[in-house]
């Protein structure tokens, strides 16, 4: 299978899992990038089984709605039973790398209110240490040398993404070389960096359910 193929396997596969517990009135947390489209696609054959979504971008919201999917505001919706979102990398506790395509605060907002996170992922994104893909920190601009020579500090190699602003209207440095034997530890050392709004490690709030994308099917995992 190709890696578009896992992609669309585990979209559908979250959209089979969260299915049967849907009612009418059930929204839906949505994530962002190529796996979570796939499920948005997935998704919008089965619109009257929910009421509608939260997107965790502007991108997102968009593709929703072009399926005709209502897109509510996270502050006018008591609670959500599901977020589903992609990763950049995932480790066996489900803790993740998140946040190459700069919508990370939004999807860290989305998962800390839903009260099922699914994470879904081709097989590559599995990973025994996290930090091979470079971890994504969204910066307030003003802030961004000093956030950087802090990340250096920690042991990083941040670099810039040039020409990247967030839907937030801030940075993201992506900080290469670092391998993360701790990640909640270190979720909260980048939170404490003055000018840092959010990193991309999702570790104190990890997934609670994995959908791996596998030459031989979609595999389950949990924490
Ligand atoms: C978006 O900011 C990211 O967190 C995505 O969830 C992550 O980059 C996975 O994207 P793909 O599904 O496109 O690999």
């Amino acid at each position: 299978m190709t890696q578009d193929e896992l992609k669309q396997a585990v979209g559908q596969a979250a959209v089979d899992l969260i299915l049967p517990s849907l009612q009418d009135s059930s929204i839906i947390g949505v994530g962002t990038g190529s796996t979570a489209n796939c499920f948005i696609d997935a998704l919008a054959r089965h619109k009257g089984f929910f009421d509608g979504a939260v997107a965790s971008s502007e991108a997102t919201a968009q593709r929703l709605k072009q399926h005709g999917i209502p897109v509510y505001d996270l502050n006018s919706v008591a609670e959500l039973d599901f977020y589903v979102d992609g990763a950049d990398e995932a480790n066996a506790h489900l803790e993740l790398i998140k946040g190459g395509g700069a919508a990370l605060t939004r999807e860290k907002i989305v998962a800390a209110v839903a009260r099922t996170f699914i994470c879904i992922a081709d097989q590559s994104k599995l990973v025994d240490t996290l930090g091979a893909f470079p971890l994504p920190v969204e910066v307030i601009p003003m802030a961004r040398s000093h956030v950087a020579r802090q990340i250096v500090k920690l042991g990083g190699d941040p670099v810039y993404r040039d020409g990247c602003i967030t839907d937030n209207g801030n940075v993201i440095l992506d900080v290469h070389n670092m391998l993360i034997h701790d990640p909640r530890r270190l979720e909260e050392q980048l939170n404490a960096i003055v000018g840092v709004v959010c990193n991309g490690l999702f570790a104190a709030r990890p997934a609670d359910i994995l959908l791996l994308g596998t030459a031989d099917g979609v595999k389950q995992l949990k924490a």
